[in-house]
């Protein structure tokens, strides 16, 4: 699977529905990739590096420019980043989005070092990719503390990544759709129309993206956080425990590089802090989002009321409070969830919420890489016995759906694409996963050796 959908540098995401390299799955890719060729491991992220924006960003999209304009919307001739983007610093020789995607890389520049330090030394991988990270880090912390309160804001639903949870249905109502005539999607020339999102939140996300274009994709006053009432600013819980466990990684790629680590590890746990004080929801036992554009009298945004997977992924930090990972563990098995109980793999949003859907994009349906994600979680809190569960569960359904895209989180049923490069890489590094992380150390593993 990860062969065919090699193309020389990158890999895509899947041959039909994603046909150029996309940010997070190339980082889930590499952590794959990494048993099988740490050289193409590490090509994988420095080609996406490649592709970074003056200002830092990463972009979600870099696109190959054999394939076709058509074969996917929205196209490098919607974004414009070489023109559009060029204040902020766009690249002029590659085209690419101009939003970014969760800040997996560090994490995964640091799994894949780990795989064989030996070529990672003997080709400088930490030492030219580092600065790369610590860019996209202070761009993360900097320009996108739009809520002021040291979390990273996403002002789009495909930066966070699970493009169409119903969290988003509130501030997306706000948000007037490009009306359906103005674009062509290419998504349901390959995908089932059930599967995908609906027109009008396509016309959402279109409007959303013309306007950051618009404006230049500038950050804070005057950019995303001023196009009128229709900007959508949210802080999620999974993109910033994302963020913080790249900053742990960024500290121990750090100390490799013979520097020391311990600012790093120190504004990681700043940001902990700061995740369990903007976003940890103690009724709904779990992390919420937080819209920054509900009005809200103290300025704060409000909770937005949904139980979407990305409110379990915190589980990944070590230094989360006790209480929380009590009460986090127990949400994850519980009615919401159903892991080991009602479901196979853990689905991305809440059993039980009105616009729960098995199949329908990111609105229930169960995907490899938050299963992926939630098994770290588990083995980083020693909770064995689930975490080999749900390990059999990912390489069980891995096989049984040729790799699919994501699964009914019941019945296993393939959704979405086949062929699915981060459902193989992934599966793949839990068939090489060390099975008894602790918490001290997490499944990063230390710096030691
Ligand atoms: N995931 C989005 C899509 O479906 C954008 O990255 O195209």
């Amino acid at each position: 699977m990860l062969e065919g959908n090699w193309t020389g540098a990158s890999t895509v995401p899947s041959r039909g529905l994603y046909p150029h390299q996309w940010s997070w799955d190339s980082a889930f890719i590499a952590i794959g990739l990494r048993h099988l060729s740490p050289l193409r491991a590490q090509t994988e992220l420095e080609t996406l590096l490649a592709a970074q924006w003056g200002d830092g960003r990463v972009p979600h999209i870099v696109f190959n420019p054999s394939v076709p304009l058509d074969a996917y919307f929205p196209s490098p001739d919607f974004w414009r980043s070489s023109t559009a983007g060029r204040p902020a610093g766009a690249p002029r020789t590659v085209q690419t989005s101009g939003i970014v995607q969760p800040p997996v890389h560090a994490l995964a520049a640091w799994l894949v070092h780990r795989a064989d330090p030996g070529l990672s030394r003997a080709r400088g991988f930490l030492a030219r990719v580092y600065p790369r990270l610590a860019a996209w880090h202070r761009y993360l912390l900097h320009r996108r503390d739009l809520g002021g309160g040291g979390l990273a804001s996403v002002v789009h639903p495909w930066e966070q990544g699970m493009d169409n949870s119903p969290a988003w249905d509130l501030p997306l109502s706000r948000v007037t759709p490009a009306p359906a005539r103005s674009f062509r999607r290419a998504d349901l020339d390959h995908g089932a129309a059930e599967d995908r999102p609906t027109d009008l939140d396509y016309g959402r996300y279109v409007r959303l993206a013309t306007d950051y274009r618009d404006g230049g994709y500038r950050d804070g006053p005057g950019g995303s956080r001023g196009v009128g009432t229709g900007g959508f600013a949210v802080e999620d819980p999974s993109f910033n425990a994302l963020l913080v466990a790249s900053e742990h990684a960024l500290a121990r790629i750090a100390a490799e590089l013979g520097a020391p680590g311990t600012a790093r590890h120190a504004r990681a746990e700043r940001l902990t802090a700061a995740l369990v004080e903007r976003l940890w929801d103690p009724k709904s036992g779990m992390f919420l989002c937080r819209d920054l554009r509900a009005p809200a009298p103290d300025g704060r945004g409000t909770l937005i009321p949904e139980r979407g997977v990305s409110g379990l992924i915190p589980l990944l930090l070590p230094g989360l409070p006790r209480d929380i990972v009590r009460t986090l563990l127990g949400t994850v098995s519980g009615p919401h969830f159903g892991l080991g109980t009602t479901t196979r793999l853990v689905p991305s949003h809440d059993l039980l919420g009105e616009a729960f859907d098995p199949h329908r994009y990111w609105r229930g349906p169960a995907w490899f890489n938050t299963a992926w994600l939630v098994e770290r979680g588990l083995r980083t809190h020693a909770e064995h016995r689930q975490a080999d569960a749900l390990r059999e569960s990912v390489l069980d359904l891995a096989e049984a759906t040729d790799f699919a895209e994501y699964v009914d989180p019941y019945t296993g049923e393939a959704c979405g694409a086949t062929g699915f490069s981060w459902t193989a890489a992934l599966a793949l590094d839990l068939l090489h996963s060390d099975t008894t992380v602790t918490a001290d150390m997490g499944f990063m593993g230390g710096n030691r050796r």
